[in-house]
C-alpha cells in the first residue's frame, strides 16, 4: 500500500499526453508540475506551476484565503483587501443591519479603514504549506483490516504526525484524506481573526435575481462583496482591536481590465468543499431514487412556510433573508443535480462503466465481488440514509429551536462533566449564540414549520424511526390530525421561544440554569429525539457507513488500479484546489445555445419595478442611461456582468478567483448552471460549466455606482493583452 501512490502519479502522468482536455478535476496545487503543466499551458495558460504554488517565493497561492471555512476569497490590494462574494459576506452584512440602517438593501461602503466594520468570529485562512504524511499516516495498514481496526491505527497515526509539527501560536495543521483515505495530506495554514467589512452593492446588485436566477444561467447577479484582513503590528493574526492595522500580503492579485473572450484559458483556484466522482451506481441511484426527493419536499414545505410570513412584514424578511437563501439554496441545487443526472443518463454510464471495469478485472482479482458488495450495502442502508435525512433537516435544519437546543445540551453536558467551570467557560460563547439565534427568530414561523415537517416525518418514514412520544396514538390524536396544536402547547410551555426568557435563564446560577433548561419541554423533546436518533437511526446507518467507506476506498483504488488510461484527481474535501477550463458557451437542450457572456443590458431586460427579486435603485438606471462605463466596457462598447467556463467547481469555491493565463484576476467564481450542478457526482464536459462575476463589473460598481474610488486606487489594475504578444511554441 505504501508505494501505491508514487506509481499511480507515475501512471497518470505517463498517460496525461493522449488524453484530450476536458476540463474535468480539482487538482492539487502542489502536484501541477506534475500533472497539469503541460496541460495548462497547451491551453494556453503563459505562467509556470511555480508561480502557481510554491513555498520559496511568494506565488499565487499566497492570495487565496479561505473565508469563514466555508466560501472562498482572495486578496486584491497590497493593504489586505479580500474580495469574495456576497452571498459568502452575506451573514456579516445581515448583522450589521437593522430597519433603519439596511445594509443589505442599500450597501455598504466604508469610506476610509475606520468605517471599516469588524464581524466576531470570523476567520481568513491562509495554506502556508503542504506535505504528502500518506507513508505516515497509513504505516501498519493491511488490506485484510476491519474498518474499525483500520480506522483506529490511522487514528493514532494521525496523531502521531501531527505531533511531528512544530508550529507557532496562529498556525494550524489539518491532515485530510484524500481518494477515500488512500491518501494523506496535511495543510499547515495561517488563521486571521480580524476581518472587518469593506464595502457590499445592494441587494438588487449584489443578489439580483434572487432564488429565481440561483444557479441559472443566464445570469446578471453582481455576487461580490469586499473585506479587510487586519494583523498585529507584525503583521501576525490578533483578535480585533483597533490598534491592529490592514495585512501586507505575499502576493495579491493584479486586475486585468482587458477582460475575457469565448475561448479563453481560465483557472478557479479555491476550497472546493465536497464532491463524489468515484461512486458506483448503486449510490447514484439512492440519491436519484430515495434522498434528493425526500430533502426537496422536506425544504419545499419550509420554503413557502417562510415565504408566506417574509411577504408579509418587512422586518421579517430582513430576519429571514439568510435562512431562506441558504434553504433555498442546495433545495434548487438537488433539483437541478436530479435533473442534470437523468439527461446526461448518468446511472447508465455508471452502469456501463461498471461492466467494463468488471470485464477488465482478472480472473482471480480481489475486486471482483466488490461492485456486488457494495450495492448490498448500499440497499442495506437504504431506509437508514432516509431516516438520517429526514431527522437531519428537520431536527437540525429547518426547525430552528430544536437545532438552537444543540447549544443549551453542550452547555448542560459541560456543566455535567465539569461542574460550574466547565459551564463557565462556555456561557460567553452561548450568550453571544443565543443573541444572534433570536435576532433571526420567529416563533409563530417556526411553530408552523415544525407542524408541517412532523407531518411528513411520520407520514413518510418506517414507524420504526418515529418516536412513540410523536405518534398521534400516543398523544391521543385523531389519525388525520395536523400537529398544530400539540407544538403550539409545547412552544407556550417553553422558555426558550424569546430572548428575554432565554437570557432570564441563562444570567441564573448555573446549578439553577441546568435545571431549567433540564426542565423545559422543547429541551426534553428534542433530547428524547436525539436519544431516539442516535439508538435507532444513526447507529445503525454509522455500522453499515463504516463498512461503505471501507469498500468505496478498495473501489477507489481498483478504479485506478484498472483504468491506467484515466486520469484522477481526489474528490473535493474543502483542500486548496485549482481548476482550469475555457470561457465556453454550451447547449442546455436541443436547438438552445447559451454564448458565454452577458451584459448590463440583461440586467435592465429583467428589471422589474418593485418586485423583491428583480427590482433596481433609481442610480442603476440612470447610470445605464446615461451609459456611464468609464474603462470599464468592452471593445463594443457593453457593460460585461458575468461569464460561464468550463472549470470543475463546487460548492466553498464561490469566492474564487478567475484567474487569466498571466496571473490575472478577471472574474469571481459564485455558483453553477443548473443542468451542471450533478457535476458533484458526474461532471459532464457538454453541460458543466461555472459561473463569474465579470470583474470590470465589480469595478464598474465600485467606482461607477458606489463611488469608492479609494478602493480602486489600492488595487493594480493590468493590460495584460496590450502587452507584446509572445513568441506560440512550436
Ligand atoms: N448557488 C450558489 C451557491 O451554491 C449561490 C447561492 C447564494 N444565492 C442564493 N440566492 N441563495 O452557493
Ligand atoms: N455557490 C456555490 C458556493 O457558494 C458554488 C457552487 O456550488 O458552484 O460555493
Amino acid at each position: 500500500m505504501k508505494h501505491t501512490f508514487k506509481g499511480i502519479f507515475i501512471i497518470m502522468f505517463s498517460f496525461i499526453s493522449c488524453i484530450s482536455y476536458a476540463g474535468e478535476g480539482m487538482w492539487l496545487p502542489q502536484l501541477l508540475k506534475l500533472l497539469n503543466e503541460n496541460e495548462m499551458k497547451s491551453m494556453g495558460m503563459k505562467i509556470s506551476a511555480d508561480d502557481i504554488y510554491s513555498v520559496n517565493k511568494g506565488s499565487l497561492k499566497d492570495a487565496i484565503v479561505h473565508f469563514g471555512g466555508f466560501c472562498t476569497s482572495e486578496i486584491i490590494s497590497p493593504n489586505g483587501l479580500l474580495l469574495t462574494n456576497h452571498h459568502c459576506g452575506y451573514g456579516q452584512i445581515q448583522s450589521h443591519s437593522t430597519v433603519e440602517n439596511n445594509l443589505i438593501k442599500n450597501g455598504f461602503w466604508a469610506k476610509n479603514y475606520k468605517e471599516e466594520l469588524p464581524n466576531q468570529g470570523l476567520t481568513a485562512t491562509f495554506i502556508d504549506y503542504i506535505d504528502d504524511v500518506s507513508t505516515k499516516v497509513l504505516t501498519g495498514i493491511k488490506p485484510e483490516m476491519s474498518a474499525t481496526e483500520r480506522q483506529s491505527l490511522i487514528d493514532k497515526n494521525l496523531a502521531d504526525v501531527r505531533k511531528t509539527y512544530k508550529l507557532e501560536a496562529y498556525q494550524n495543521v489539518i491532515i485530510r484524506p484524500f481518494f477515500d483515505g488512500n491518501q494523506y495530506f496535511a495543510f499547515v495554514t495561517t488563521v486571521y481573526r480580524d476581518v472587518r467589512l469593506v464595502g457590499a452593492p445592494p441587494e438588487s446588485i449584489g443578489k439580483f435575481g434572487s432564488d429565481t436566477d440561483n444557479w441559472v444561467w443566464p445570469r446578471h447577479t453582481g455576487d461580490f462583496s469586499l473585506f479587510r484582513i487586519y494583523a498585529d503590528k507584525n503583521n501576525k493574526p490578533a483578535d480585533y482591536s483597533p490598534e491592529n492595522v490592514p495585512y501586507k500580503p505575499k502576493h495579491f492579485l493584479p486586475i486585468s481590465m482587458d477582460g475575457i473572450a469565448e475561448g479563453d484559458f481560465t483557472m478557479v483556484f479555491g476550497f472546493p468543499g465536497r464532491t463524489n466522482q468515484y461512486l458506483p451506481s448503486s449510490a447514484i441511484s439512492q440519491v436519484l431514487e430515495t434522498l434528493n426527493p425526500a430533502k426537496i419536499a422536506i425544504r419545499e414545505t419550509s420554503l413557502k412556510i417562510m415565504d408566506k410570513y417574509m411577504r408579509e412584514d418587512e422586518a421579517t424578511k430582513i430576519k429571514y433573508a439568510a435562512k431562506y437563501a441558504t434553504i433555498a439554496n442546495y433545495w434548487k441545487k438537488w433539483i437541478g443535480e436530479s435533473m442534470g443526472l437523468k439527461q446526461t443518463n448518468a446511472l447508465q454510464k455508471k452502469l456501463d462503466y461498471e461492466a467494463n471495469f468488471q470485464q477488465k478485472l482478472a480472473a482471480d482479482s480481489p475486486y471482483k465481488n466488490l461492485l456486488g458488495e457494495l450495492q448490498k450495502l448500499y440497499s442495506d442502508i437504504n431506509q437508514y440514509a432516509l431516516a438520517n435525512d429526514y431527522y437531519s433537516e428537520i431536527a437540525l435544519r429547518n426547525v430552528d429551536l430544536t437545532s438552537y437546543m444543540a447549544t443549551l445540551r453542550r452547555l448542560v453536558n459541560a456543566y455535567e462533566k465539569n461542574g460550574e467551570a466547565g459551564y463557565n467557560e462556555l456561557l460567553l460563547n452561548v450568550k453571544t449564540f443565543s443573541t444572534n439565534f433570536y435576532n433571526d427568530f420567529d416563533s409563530a414561523i417556526d411553530q408552523e414549520k415544525f407542524s408541517a415537517l412532523l407531518d411528513m416525518y411520520v407520514k413518510n418514514l418506517d414507524k420504526k424511526f418515529v418516536p412513540e412520544f410523536l405518534q398521534r396514538e400516543n398523544l391521543g390524536m385523531q389519525p388525520n390530525e395536523t400537529y398544530d396544536q400539540m407544538i403550539k402547547d409545547q412552544y407556550l410551555s417553553s422558555s426558550f421561544t424569546s430572548v428575554e426568557d432565554a437570557m432570564a435563564i441563562l444570567n441564573l446560577s448555573p446549578e439553577k440554569a441546568v435545571s431549567a433548561i433540564k426542565s423545559d419541554p422543547i429541551f426534553a423533546l428534542t433530547s428524547e429525539w436525539s436519544a431516539f436518533f442516535s439508538k435507532e437511526i444513526s447507529t445503525p446507518y454509522n455500522n453499515i457507513r463504516k463498512e461503505i467507506d471501507l469498500k468505496l476506498a478498495q473501489y477507489t483504488k481498483a478504479q485506478m488500479d484498472v483504468f491506467t488510461e484515466k486520469r484522477f484527481y481526489p474528490d473535493a474535501n474543502s483542500t486548496l484546489r485549482v481548476t482550469y477550463g475555457k470561457v465556453n458557451g454550451y447547449e442546455p437542450r436541443d436547438a438552445v445555445k447559451y454564448s458565454p457572456v452577458t451584459y448590463l443590458d440583461g440586467v435592465i431586460a429583467k428589471y422589474v419595478p418593485g418586485d423583491y427579486e428583480f427590482d433596481l435603485q433609481p442610480k442603476m438606471l440612470a447610470l445605464y442611461k446615461a451609459k456611464d462605463y468609464g474603462a470599464y466596457a468592452d471593445k463594443n462598447g457593453k457593460l460585461p456582468v458575468c461569464f460561464i467556463g468550463s472549470n470543475h467547481t463546487t460548492g466553498g469555491n464561490s469566492g474564487s478567483p478567475a484567474i487569466d493565463a498571466n496571473g490575472n484576476l478577471i472574474g469571481l467564481n459564485f455558483d453553477r448552471v443548473w443542468e451542471g450542478t450533478m457535476s458533484d457526482i458526474n461532471y459532464d464536459a457538454s453541460i458543466c460549466r461555472n459561473i463569474m462575476v465579470d470583474v470590470r463589473y465589480i469595478l464598474w460598481v465600485v467606482d461607477k455606482y458606489a463611488g469608492a474610488e479609494h478602493l480602486i486606487k489600492e488595487m493594480k489594475l493590468v493590460h495584460p493583452k496590450a502587452m507584446p504578444i509572445k513568441k506560440k511554441k512550436r
